[in-house]
Parts: C-alpha cells; structure tokens; sequence
C-alpha cells in the first residue's frame, strides 16, 4: 500500500489542514515531515475548531496514528502544549509518535530567530518568530540537538557547555539576553521526561505501517512557494515543503508515493514579505481578508491577499508532480463580479510565462490577467459541481486547465463535510478495486 502526500502549491494558508484532516479517514497514519510551529493548520468538525502547529491534521480520528518525523523541527513547549490542550478536549493523545531525531527548537534559536529580524529592519523577511531558520541553520552546520538528547542530562550538558558561548556571543551583539547552560538542561531534561514516552523511530514505524498494507498520509506545511529551494528566495521559509521533503522528513523512498494532492485555494494570500505579484491593495482585498478570515493562525498577522496566479501552480505541480488538486475556499469569492486570472506576467516589457523564483524578477512582474464573470449566491451548501453556479464551474474549469491536472476536490466552507467529491478515485475506494 502506497503513501499519498499533500503539500501546498502556494503561499502556505491554503487549507491544508481542512484537506488532510477530510482525507485522514481512509488512511492509518498521517506524518508530518517538515518545518515546525511556524505552521497553523486549522481542522473543523462540526462545531469544534482545531488549531494545530506541530501534532499532524489527522489528529481527530482516533484509528490514526499521528507521527511528528524527523524533518521536523520541534518546540518542546509548543508540542506539551498542544498535547495538554487536546487532552483537555477529550481526544487520544497516545499515539502521537515523535521522531527521536526530530530537530529541537531551544529558547536560544527563538530569540536569535526575532533578535535578526529585529536587525534587519527593512529587509526582514517576516518570520513568525519562531526560531525556524536558525534551528535548522544548527541542524546543517550539525550542532543542533535531537529529541533523542533530551533523555540524556550528561549529553544536553555537554553540548550546551560546547554551544551556548558561541550563541551567547551572537545574541550579545544583537543586544539580546544570554542563556545559562545549567538552566538550559533542567529545562530540556524536563521535557524529555514529558516526552519520552512519545519519542520512537518513526522512519521504521512508518516503513512498517507500509509494510502491513497500511495508508500513510504526509501532510506539508508551508507551501511550495516558501520552500527553501524553490521559493522567491531568500523571502522562504528554511525546509523543503515540497512533495521531495516528505520523502527525507518522513522516511519514505520515492516510490512508496503513489498520491501527490496539491492543495490550493481559488485565490492567494501570503504571509510576510517577499513578492507577491497579483496582491490586492484596496477594498476588494479587504473584503477577501474579511470573508476569508485571512489571519495567520499562527502569528496573528493579517495576511496579504491577492488573485489566483497560475503561473507559480504551473511550477508547483511541476516540482511537486501533483497528480491530483483540491481547491479550497470557493466560497469565498461568491458575491464578485468579475474575477481575474492571472495567467502570465509581464516582466520588462516581454511576457514571461515561467514563474521565476528571483525576487528581484518577481518584484518587477505585472500580472497579465484573462477576465471571468463572477457568482452572486453562496455554495456552502453544493456537494457536487454540476450543482455549483454556472459561472463558478467556469472558474474551476479555467483554474485547472491551467494547472493542467484534474481538480478532484472543491472545498466550499471550512467544515470537514462542505466539499465537492468529484468522480476520481477516492483513495478508501482504491484498495476494494484492486487498484493497488
Ligand atoms: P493551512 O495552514 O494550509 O492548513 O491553512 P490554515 O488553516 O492556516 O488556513 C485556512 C483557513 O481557511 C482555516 O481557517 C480553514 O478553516 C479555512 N478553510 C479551509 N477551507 C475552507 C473553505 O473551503 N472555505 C472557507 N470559508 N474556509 C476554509
Ligand atoms: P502553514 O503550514 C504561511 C512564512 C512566514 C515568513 C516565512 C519565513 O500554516 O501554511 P519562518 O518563521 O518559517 O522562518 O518564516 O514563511 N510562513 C508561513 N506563511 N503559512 C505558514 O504555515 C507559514 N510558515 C511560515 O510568514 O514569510
Ligand atoms: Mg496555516
């Protein structure tokens, strides 16, 4: 049995946590395989709603196993924190699963994380202040700490002891605060004491799960957009959101993928700064941010809002090789009356049709847009496509002709069951078939 991924195409924010979660039902196990609690994925199940940044999308279900893999970089606290809050929601937190070599984001990569942005004044790149980039800087640069050290106090101290100078130097002449090795280690030997029993090799728990004839579900975070490799660099985030991610974040081999779901919504939104082509400066984009509740879950941040730009979805199913889309937040451009489609840019007088990952081209583009009539009535309520106003199939139609792969999903409204099945192959349905 295969493992199916599902990874952003955009900005991030694209509801990944809606397409995971409505997914999570046919398979055994989801894992998250990169970035940290910089991301916020938002589950809702009829009238409990769910904010999770590190505990993957699945969680409600109580046949998942939730697995944190190792491509992850982990808050500790954040993680306690999340686990304590499902618990006092009544939901099964035993089988959440934390790789043993799943990066650690220590207090000092938090404060060197906010003290650079600080620093960088006009040039920031909008972090969510989590201490993303220089936990993973640590984890390149193999000075980082895993899970695994957090059970062993001699160890902690004798990295910290090795560490902590450099840190405190850099931090000094940021004008930040030092930290002080003995409390570091109390302070991490107590979270792996409250951790330790969550702690395992996931890379062999999901091989096994495979090898039993299981489905394993990996959920992204971020979007293809803010990946360090193929975003508008250096304006990303610091892992591979990518569909490859999953395979070094999750311990899987590429061909155990049989699945990849691109998830996008019918238009963009972006958090921080960095380029952003089709954005929406005046009160067309205000009303989008309003009806969308376009806030970053994690930050609270309003985010930027903008059209639907095919160009970078081209490059994303590409990289990505998405086999199949779901397209979220349809519902939120009922009430239009024309809708644009940014279907080339125009860079320099020439029109470009290839997303180019420059900051510095992107910053100069200008959207070339083909026009569409728009929908007044709200579709909430449609559970098929022929059932959607005339004008929004035409939308979708035009969407997916230019990501050139079959949209099998339309979300129309945050709860688990305001979505659109369209005839694919369900992925429940698949092994009655004998299509594996
Ligand atoms: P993620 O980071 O990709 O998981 O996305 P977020 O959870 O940060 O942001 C998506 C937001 O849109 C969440 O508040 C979801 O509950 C909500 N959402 C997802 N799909 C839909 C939809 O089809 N319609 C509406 N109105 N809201 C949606
Ligand atoms: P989900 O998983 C949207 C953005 C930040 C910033 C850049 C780098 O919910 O889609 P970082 O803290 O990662 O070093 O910040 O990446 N960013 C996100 N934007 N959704 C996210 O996650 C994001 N995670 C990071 O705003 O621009
Ligand atoms: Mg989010």
């Amino acid at each position: 049995m295969p493992a199916s991924i599902v990874v952003g195409l955009q900005w991030g924010d694209e509801g990944k946590g809606k397409t995971t979660d409505f997914l999570a039902e046919q398979v055994a196990m989801v894992v998250r395989y990169q970035g940290g609690d910089n991301a916020g994925h938002t589950v809702v199940k009829g009238d409990e709603v769910l904010k999770l940044h590190l505990v993957p999308s699945g969680v409600l279900y109580p046949h998942i196993t939730s697995v944190i893999g190792n491509g992850v970089v982990v808050n500790p606290e954040t993680l306690i924190g999340e686990l304590d809050m499902l618990m006092s929601r009544g939901i099964d937190v035993s089988r959440v699963r934390v790789s043993r070599a799943a990066h650690v984001i220590m207090p000092y990569h938090v404060a060197l994380d906010r003290a650079n942005e600080a620093r960088l004044d006009g040039a920031k790149v909008g972090t969510t202040g989590r201490g993303i980039g220089p936990t993973y800087g640590d984890r390149a640069w193999r000075v980082g700490l895993r899970m695994e050290d957090l059970l062993d106090k001699a160890v902690l101290r004798t990295r910290l002891a090795r560490l902590l100078p450099d840190k405190n130097l850099l931090l000094g002449s940021m004008g930040a605060e030092p930290f002080e090795v003995e409390a570091l280690v109390e302070k991490a030997a107590g979270w792996g004491v409250r951790l330790a029993d969550h702690l395992d090799d996931t890379t062999w728990l999901v091989q096994a799960a495979l090898a039993r004839g299981e489905h394993v579900l990996l959920e992204g975070a971020q979007g293809t957009l803010l990946d360090l490799d193929h975003g508008s660099y250096p304006f990303v985030t610091s892992s591979n959101a990518v569909a490859g991610g999953a395979t070094t974040g999750g311990g899987i081999g590429p061909l155990q993928v049989d699945e990849v779901m691109g998830v996008m919504k019918a238009y963009a939104t972006r958090v921080g700064s960095g380029p952003f082509p089709t954005e929406l400066l005046d009160e067309i984009g205000e009303g989008i941010r309003e009806r969308g509740h376009e806030v970053g879950t994690t930050t609270g941040r309003p985010r930027r809002v903008g059209w639907f730009d095919a160009v970078p979805i081209r490059y994303a199913v590409a990289v990505n090789s998405v086999s199949s889309i779901m397209l979220n937040k349809l519902d939120i451009l009922s009430g239009l009356e024309s809708i644009p489609l940014c279907v080339a840019y125009e860079v320099d007088g020439a029109r470009v049709e290839r997303w180019p990952s420059s900051a510095e081209v992107l910053g100069r583009a200008k959207p070339v847009y083909e026009w569409f009539d728009g929908w007044a009535e709200p579709i909430h309520d449609v559970r098929s496509l022929a059932g959607l106003p005339e004008n929004a199939r035409r939308y979708v139609t035009a969407v997916e002709e230019l990501a050139g792969v079959p949209i099998v999903l339309v979300s129309v409204g945050p709860e688990r069951t305001q979505t659109i099945e369209r005839a694919w192959r369900p992925m429940r349905r698949r092994q009655a078939a004998g299509l594996v």
